[in-house]
């Protein structure tokens, strides 16, 4: 072979090799993702959604509010995200790994508000470790978990990425924080990331083996399922005179596994060379907790029981996102999100969980 068609035939054979790996990247064959918080909620529908794209999947999670049987599947390490040793020691062992998925965190507002040192510890200082440990290891994606809170009260719906971050709560704090810090490290370090500011949350995942299940609970649809099996009191309906069509708040509903998929997108997307940046995921669509329990009533067979009371302090009247800049961006649509797919999966899970 002449040196002139010996160097055409590798860089034949490198254009082969790159187009190949670029594209099963791309394609979402196979990255090595580190999963924090997978154990939990959102992470456990993100971990099978990412399995199924075929990824390989990593979760580290301290079991503080994790349930192990939901990530058995894959390798699970036990660990806070906030202990140095523990990430560089999963970052050693598991390598290389390409992305970051970091869901773990303190979830609860109401908590925060008490105990504001106890959030910024974990969902700032811990965070901070974390993306430390991450960009020493030259992570190429950094998927967020972020949240409406990171709004505040808005003036404006639906909410788009461009209003104003005045977060009222130590939680909502925090996840605002952590979005400052990863752009900072982006310009210092070139750490790509993308912070997903999901709404509420919901539902469960068609096969019936996942689901919501947080303690305490504090979220609409479980606590509703739960009164009307009587599993708990009658439910409060924390007040009834804010200026929405039924007087009670208005809540942007996105189903986990249409969250689930985003992330799919988003890793892949910022593995693929996508531009880092903030994202809302929700529907668009506003419901009222009323809404919400006629709902639950419909699907259960049978009336959520419940009593009014007074305003929440630092309920807004609502909340709706703008998600077009996703959609527009990745292709994405929520898939599951109506209300009765949301209802009736969560219903099946909890059947499936109380028997
Ligand atoms: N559920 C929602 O509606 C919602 C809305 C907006 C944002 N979020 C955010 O999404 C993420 C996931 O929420 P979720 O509802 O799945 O919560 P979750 O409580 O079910 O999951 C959080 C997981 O993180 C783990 N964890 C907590 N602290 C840890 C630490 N220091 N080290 C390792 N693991 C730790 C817990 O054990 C748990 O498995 C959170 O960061 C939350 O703030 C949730």
């Amino acid at each position: 072979m002449t040196r002139v068609a010996y160097i055409a035939s590798i860089t034949t054979d490198w254009v082969l090799i790159s187009t190949v790996v670029v594209s099963l990247v791309v394609g979402g064959l196979m990255a090595k993702l580190l999963v924090t918080g997978g154990a939990g909620y959102i992470g456990s529908h993100t971990c099978r959604a990412l399995a199924a794209a075929g990824h390989e999947v990593i979760v580290l999670d301290d079991l503080s509010a994790g349930h192990p049987a939901t990530v058995d599947e894959f390798e699970l390490v036990v660990g806070d995200v906030g202990d140095a040793d523990v990430v560089k020691r999963v970052f050693s062992r598991h390598g290389p790994i390409e992305g970051v998925m970091h869901f773990a965190g303190f979830i609860e507002v109401a908590r925060s508000v008490r105990e504001p040192l106890a959030f910024y510890d974990t969902n700032l200082v811990a965070a901070t470790n974390l993306v430390d440990v991450a960009v020493r290891n030259g992570i190429q994606a950094f998927v967020f978990s972020s949240t409406a809170a990171v709004y505040g009260m808005p003036e404006m719906q639906p909410i788009l990425e461009g209003s104003p971050i005045e977060p009222i709560n130590p939680y909502g704090n925090s996840k605002a924080m952590l979005e400052r810090v990863l752009a900072d490290v982006e310009r210092a370090h070139g750490m790509p990331w993308m912070a997903l500011r999901y709404f509420n949350a919901c539902g469960a995942h068609p096969d019936g083996d996942l689901g919501e299940d947080h303690e305490p609970e504090t979220h609409l649809i479980p606590l509703a399922l739960a009164a009307v099996i009587e599993r708990r009191d009658a439910l409060t309906l924390f007040g009834t005179d804010y200026p929405t069509p039924d007087g009670t708040c208005v809540r942007d509903y996105i189903h986990v596994v249409d969250l689930a998929e985003a992330h799919v997108l988003a890793v892949e997307g910022l593995l693929a060379g996508r531009p880092s940046g903030a994202y809302n995921l929700g529907t668009g669509e506003g419901h009222s907790n009323r809404e919400i329990l006629d709902a639950v009533g419909n699907v259960v067979g049978r009336p959520v029981p419940h009593v009014e009371g007074p305003r929440r302090p630092g309920d807004p009247a609502e909340l709706v996102a703008d998600s077009t800049l996703f959609q527009s961006d990745f292709g994405w649509s929520p898939k599951y999100s109506d209300l009765d797919t949301i209802i009736s999966s969560a219903w099946n899970w909890h059947q499936n969980q109380w028997g």
